[in-house]
């Protein structure tokens, strides 16, 4: 079965123009990562509006401790598998670091080799003025490009830590003109990373298209979240904005250890187990 193949299905699908209604609305926007078949399929069953193929599975997936190591390959293989199990969801795929910072050329040929490759629906970049020429250049060939601005990962070098971004004058500023920048170029959405919420509602309320938040507070337009995170998957990580819907890390090494014992004193398999 090619990724096309659903088009043609009775399911209404997510699409840029859709989650911009959505804000028109004033309906929320749900958003969550997932970089597998299996995940991508439950969690668009369950109602996702979008899904983030992040590069956040450079952590979660791959065990690095920065986003920095994940390639473009990587994000590619993560992404057709996610998209062979969605029907519903619109599917963004994070551009990894360092396949489109060179130039607007190599962004924009990362973004083709994403979207002809996985079948993935659009891409996200993390940065303001500074990739604005790439933003267009993407946009402009048909490609839908979501931003993302306050605290950007693939910048942790520069920044020294994960904590709280835009809280001076200036950095707030400059987010602000940021936004309105990628507003202008195309960006069909913007995610905000850990900002003060009140800044989070100025942005969302100074630009037309939709504004995701992550530790961004209520005033945004949706919300996204890290599926390992929020599952309880990934246990060792609680930021304050992080709420957890279940304790899934808990339950598999349940799950795991009750396997083992009953591997260990011959209860599995039993007679009904066997062929
Ligand atoms: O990579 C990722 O998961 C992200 C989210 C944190 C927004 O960019």
């Amino acid at each position: 079965m090619s990724h096309y193949s659903s088009i043609s299905e009775n399911v209404k699908k997510i699409t840029t123009h859709v989650l911009q209604e959505m804000k028109t609305n004033g309906e929320k926007i749900s958003m969550l990562t997932a970089y597998d078949y299996s995940m991508g399929k439950l969690i668009d069953q369950a109602g996702v509006d979008v899904i983030l193929v992040g590069d956040s599975a450079s952590n979660v997936m791959a065990g690095h401790e920065t986003t920095l190591p994940i390639t473009l390959d990587n994000m590619i293989y993560h992404a057709a598998s996610v998209i062979r199990g969605v029907k519903r969801s619109l599917v963004v795929v994070d551009l990894p670091f360092g396949s489109y910072q060179g130039n607007s050329k190599e962004a924009l040929n990362s973004s083709i080799r994403i979207m002809k490759e996985s079948g993935a629906h659009a891409v996200k970049m993390e940065g303001g003025s500074e990739i604005i020429e790439s933003v267009n250049r993407i946009v402009l060939s048909g490609i839908p490009v979501m931003g993302h601005l306050g605290l950007m990962p693939q910048s942790i070098y520069k920044y020294g830590t994960y904590v709280v971004r835009a809280k001076e004058f200036a950095e707030a500023e400059k987010l602000l003109s940021d936004a309105k920048e990628l507003e202008k170029s195309g960006c069909f959405a913007i995610v905000l990373e850990k900002i003060p919420a009140d800044l989070a509602t100025q942005v969302a309320q100074s630009v037309i298209i939709p504004v995701i938040g992550i530790g961004a507070g209520g005033g945004v337009d949706g919300q996204v979240l890290v599926s390992h995170d929020m599952l309880g998957i990934t246990q060792e990580f609680s930021p304050r904005f992080l709420r957890r819907y279940h304790n899934l890390g808990e339950e598999i090494l349940g799950a795991v250890a009750n396997y083992v014992k009953d591997v260990k004193t011959n209860d599995f398999p039993n007679k009904k187990e066997q062929y």
